[in-house]
């Protein structure tokens, strides 16, 4: 019998045999135990002492420390676990246990710094989490167990903090991942219950974040179909704002998750206090800004619970994704670089890697081609210059066949008339000119007008009494489905299996989710919009596993799904079907923030009034690509595209994996400016946009560049220069760091210059 202490709290144990204990003040710990006599020491050395003394009992502080940050946890007297502090780390680590003394402490502040908020009982702040048990009962309390800080390496560690209800058996588990270099977080929570049959989750959030300060400012984003990332920036005032998304599929079509909130005050590029946050789930999210009436500021951030209460069986696990945040008291430049060098580094496939320079057909041709104009095309890519040839839609489907967007969405096989050869012979074709092949697919959708739908209507997310109703003509197949499941991930194995020379995929999804139903659920039917998201991502992963470099291109009818929970998979993103350059310095300006410009694929077409020039160096801040008829270009502009690509060539590696200075603004500003510089500090590249197209508008002052070593010197020169057009800038002009970001550098931007960029080089 060597285990009968093990039932007395606040003993514990596991199958294996083994106590463990929770010091009051140590944490938990082990103790393998043989022996009663044993269990009588270890009450003796432990329980006595913790019960004897009161005061030693209270209070366990759990620093969730980066390089340059910390989150302050702290158990209360009662053992609720509340967030004490978040901002810039302090010298002292032993302080810590000082801060929450600083706070006034009342009947209500004391119930508003939960670090993850549980409903129904002493608590009425917005909760983090609530839940009906099994036996109708709607309350909860969390109080703390234990915590375990492992770490995965020199640069990132796992805090888990395991929170449980005293009266019914169920349990919470805080994860805060941290990636210390970079001063990034991602929080989540697993969410677990022995009771006896099913608890409905009426809410899970990921994270519940408190902020101090003397006042919050929110920077969010809304838009729509070709007007992705609009930026809004206000001051929060008491009450609850809430971004979310109910689209379910391109969540991000209307509100993306990202946003930023400054600190005492609105922060600038360079200065002030500021929150970047954004939910990495490619489905409905919910975030809750509560600015509340002891002037905290409480995040609340996770999937959306709209229609979307969850059964949890008995000892099933629920795992909320990640809420992803950085901090930095430099200004929101800074808290995007930290951002975009943890996702090249942890997040995005092959982020530390090259990608491929492509040319698409999609403005080209639209639907109406076939294998003659293609092997054209296939000659133009050669021509031009790049990697790849992307056939994008129009490729596939039969009885009805793909001319237009209202139907053979469900019917990957290759268009009998327009490609009589196959796919196949396109790889052939590509290979033949030297070049790769890439190709077009949206699986999760269904055209009414399709073999699939006939086939199989059960696996189309509709109401079976209502009329059905169409987002681009089409509707969802139901991801929650297994079968549904293993007939995506078919379409992306039969392409690469039949065609192995395959080097590319563009992944789009068109079609937002309206009436909500899976015949697959039965009663389940609120498990719906989550399990879609589990059943994407059981797809990609095994997509992933089997294809582990192939480059994806994530599109939803433009940027409708940018998210950290997507980009996981994929190489790359669609901001915008909005390629209008002028347009695209301001989306993709606002995009960068968040994402990395290697994932950005900047693509030049023909859309709006700018010159051929401004065009490519607009899409030169990011992954370059084309979508235009490169037959049609004059031999001028063909031999300008060759020289750009050259220059893009030599500079790409400082634009992908470089850290990126936003120099001025295109908001505030007649011309943007931003600036990428490798990390050895020797290589550097500016860009400069006219965006504001008047009577002498320009830049007339020197901008002041950011990120060099003012002890080197660098050789300035203006690159893409179209024909024979002279530089407005001396050309030979050798200047120190110092100089470059004490004065600055006039780029010479007006109407006859509207684009100018320029690379620096090192020299010794
Ligand atoms: C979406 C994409 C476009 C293009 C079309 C094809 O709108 O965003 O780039 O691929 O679909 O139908």
């Amino acid at each position: 019998m060597p285990y009968t202490c093990l039932s007395i709290s606040p003993f514990y144990t596991k199958d294996d045999g083994i106590a463990r204990y929770n010091h009051p003040l140590i944490g938990p710990f082990t103790l393998i135990m043989f022996k009663p006599t044993a269990i009588a020491a270890c009450i003796a050395v432990f329980v006595l002492p913790a019960i004897s003394s009161k005061t030693i009992a209270q209070v366990i502080t759990i620093p969730v420390e980066t390089q340059h940050n910390a989150l302050i946890l702290q158990t209360d007297a009662e053992k609720n676990l509340k967030m004490v502090y978040f901002g810039t780390k302090l010298n002292n680590t032993a302080e810590y246990e000082q801060i929450k003394k600083m706070y006034r402490q009342d009947d209500d502040s004391g119930v508003l710094d939960d670090a993850y908020t549980p409903s129904g009982s002493t608590n009425l702040a917005e909760p983090a989490i609530s839940v009906t048990h099994v036996d109708g009962n709607k309350s909860l309390n969390l109080v703390y167990v234990s915590h375990e800080l492992r770490k995965i390496d020199d640069d990132v560690s796992l805090l888990t903090v395991t929170l449980k209800d005293p009266v019914y058996a169920f349990e919470v588990k805080l994860f805060y991942k941290t990636y210390f270099k970079e001063d990034v977080t991602e929080q989540w929570s697993v969410i677990k219950h022995r009771e006896k049959g099913i608890v409905t989750l009426n809410k899970f959030a990921s994270a519940n974040l408190n902020l101090k300060g003397a006042g919050f400012w929110l920077k969010q984003y809304h838009g729509n179909w070709a007007l992705e990332m609009q930026p809004e920036e206000a001051k929060l005032t008491h009450g609850i704002k809430t971004i979310d998304t109910k689209l379910g599929t391109r969540a991000n079509l209307y509100e993306p998750s990202m946003f930023m909130v400054s600190i005492d005050k609105p922060a600038t590029e360079d200065e002030g206090k500021v929150l970047f946050g954004a939910m990495e789930w490619t489905g409905n999210f919910k975030e809750d800004l509560e600015f509340d009436p002891a002037n905290n500021l409480r995040i609340i951030a996770g999937i959306n619970n709209y229609a979307s209460d969850y059964h949890l069986k008995p000892n099933e696990e629920f795992t909320t994704p990640p809420f992803l945040y950085t901090y930095s008291d430099h200004g929101k430049g800074d808290a995007s670089r930290k951002l975009q060098s943890w996702a090249r580094k942890y997040k995005i496939v092959n982020g530390e890697g090259s990608r491929l320079i492509l040319l698409n057909n999609w403005e080209s041709t639209y639907f109406d081609f076939n294998e003659t104009k293609l092997a054209q095309l296939l000659k133009d890519t050669k021509n031009l210059g790049v990697d790849l040839f992307l056939l994008d839609d129009g490729w596939f489907g039969n009885k009805y066949p793909r001319n237009s967007d209202n139907a053979g969405l469900g019917d990957w096989q290759e268009n009998k008339q327009k490609l009589p050869d196959g796919i196949s012979s396109l790889v052939k074709g590509a290979t033949d000119n030297g070049v790769k092949f890439g190709i077009w697919i949206e699986p999760e959708m269904v055209n009414p007008a399709s073999e699939l739908y006939s086939k199989h209507p059960d696996w189309v997310i509709k109401q079976p009494n209502r009329p059905e109703k169409y987002f681009r003509n089409q509707l969802v197949l139901d991801l929650s489905n297994p079968e549904v499941q293993n007939f995506v991930y078919g379409i992306v194995d039969n392409l690469f299996t039949k065609n192995p020379g395959l080097a590319y995929i563009k992944w789009d999804c068109n079609a937002v989710i309206y009436n909500a139903y899976s015949a697959y659920l039965k009663k389940d039917q609120s498990n719906l919009y989550v399990d879609y998201v589990q059943g994407l991502y059981n797809v990609l992963k095994r997509i992933r596993a089997k294809y582990p470099n192939v480059p994806l291109m994530l599109c939803s009818g433009g940027g409708g799904r940018v998210d950290y929970g997507a980009l996981q998979f994929f190489t790359e993103y669609w901001p915008s079907d909005d390629t209008e350059p002028l347009e695209r310095v301001f989306i993709q300006w606002e995009y960068s923030y968040f994402f990395p410009a290697l994932a950005s694929s900047n693509h030049v077409t023909n859309w709006g009034k700018e010159p051929l020039k401004y065009r490519v160096d607009v899409a030169m801040m990011g992954k370059l690509g084309f979508d235009i008829v490169v037959s049609k270009l004059t031999a001028a502009e063909l031999d300008f595209c060759h020289q750009a690509l050259k220059n893009y060539d030599n500079l790409k590696d400082v634009i992908w994996h470089g850290d990126q200075y936003r120099l001025q603004s295109p908001w505030d500003n007649d011309a943007a400016a931003l600036m990428s510089v490798d990390a050895a500090q020797t290589k550097a590249v500016v860009f400069n946009y006219l965006v504001n197209n008047r009577y002498g508008s320009g830049t007339k002052t020197p901008i002041r560049l950011k990120g060099l070593d003012p002890v080197k010197k660098y050789k300035v020169s203006e690159i893409n220069l179209y024909g024979a057009a002279k530089s407005a800038i001396d050309n030979n002009l050798v200047l120190t760091g110092d100089f470059l970001m004490t004065v600055g550098i006039n780029p010479n931007v007006n109407s006859n210059r509207s684009s100018v960029v320029l690379q620096l080089d090192e020299v010794k």
